[in-house]
C-alpha cells in the first residue's frame, strides 16, 4: 500500500482491529511532526472498527490528530460491541460509512480519492454490499465502479 503522490488527494482508509497498522505509518507520515514526510494538506478520512473502546489501538494519538488537524483528518469509528447500528445490532465498520453514504459517494467520484482497506477479511462483505446500495442510488453499478478504481490504482487493500 503505498500512499499516492499528490498531497491534495482524499485519502480514505477502512481498518479493522490490528489491520489499523498501515494507516498509522499513513498518519505519521502525513501528520507526525518528527516523521512528517511529505507536506499533506488533502483530506485523510479513517474508518476504524473494533470490538470495544479499550481496543481502539492508538487512541490517544489519533484523537489528538483529529483535534489538532481538524481541517485535514477525520476520524469515525465503530465499537462493534458496545455501539448498535440502526437496526439494532453490532456496529460493523460498514454500518458507521453507511453513515455518511451521499458524501462518501460524492468523494469517491474525484479522481484525487485513493481508498484503503485493511483487517479482517469478514468486513469486504459487508463494505461491498453498502457500496453496492450506495452506487445503486446514485445510479451506478458498484461491481463496474470499484473495477476502474481498481484499474486506476484507487481502491487497494
Ligand atoms: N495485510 C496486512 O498488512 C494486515 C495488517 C494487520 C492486520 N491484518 C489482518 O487484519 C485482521 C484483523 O484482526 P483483529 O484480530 O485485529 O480484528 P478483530 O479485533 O477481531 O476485529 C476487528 C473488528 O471487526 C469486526 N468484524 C468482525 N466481523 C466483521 C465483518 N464481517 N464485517 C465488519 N466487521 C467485522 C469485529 O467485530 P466482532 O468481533 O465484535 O464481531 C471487530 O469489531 C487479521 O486477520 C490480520 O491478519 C492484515
Amino acid at each position: 500500500m503505498l500512499l499516492p503522490d499528490d498531497p491534495n488527494a482524499t485519502i480514505i482508509m477502512i481498518a479493522t482491529g490490528t489491520g489499523i497498522a498501515p494507516f498509522r505509518a499513513f498518519l505519521w507520515r502525513m501528520f507526525k511532526k518528527s516523521m512528517k514526510i511529505i507536506k499533506f494538506n488533502g483530506l485523510a478520512w479513517l474508518f476504524f472498527g473494533v470490538p470495544t473502546d479499550t481496543t481502539v489501538l492508538y487512541k490517544p494519538d489519533l484523537e489528538w490528530l483529529a483535534y489538532k488537524h481538524k481541517r485535514n483528518f477525520r476520524y469515525d469509528v465503530a465499537i462493534s460491541r458496545e455501539q448498535k447500528n440502526a437496526k439494532g445490532e453490532k456496529m460493523y465498520i460498514q454500518n458507521r460509512m453507511a453513515e455518511y453514504a451521499d458524501e462518501l459517494w460524492e468523494v469517491l467520484q474525484k479522481p484525487t480519492t485513493h481508498t484503503y482497506m485493511c483487517g479482517l477479511r469478514g468486513m469486504e462483505d459487508g463494505i461491498s454490499e453498502f457500496m453496492t446500495k450506495t452506487a445503486e442510488k446514485n445510479g451506478a453499478v458498484w461491481k463496474d465502479f470499484e473495477k476502474q478504481m481498481k484499474r486506476d490504482g484507487r481502491w487497494q487493500f
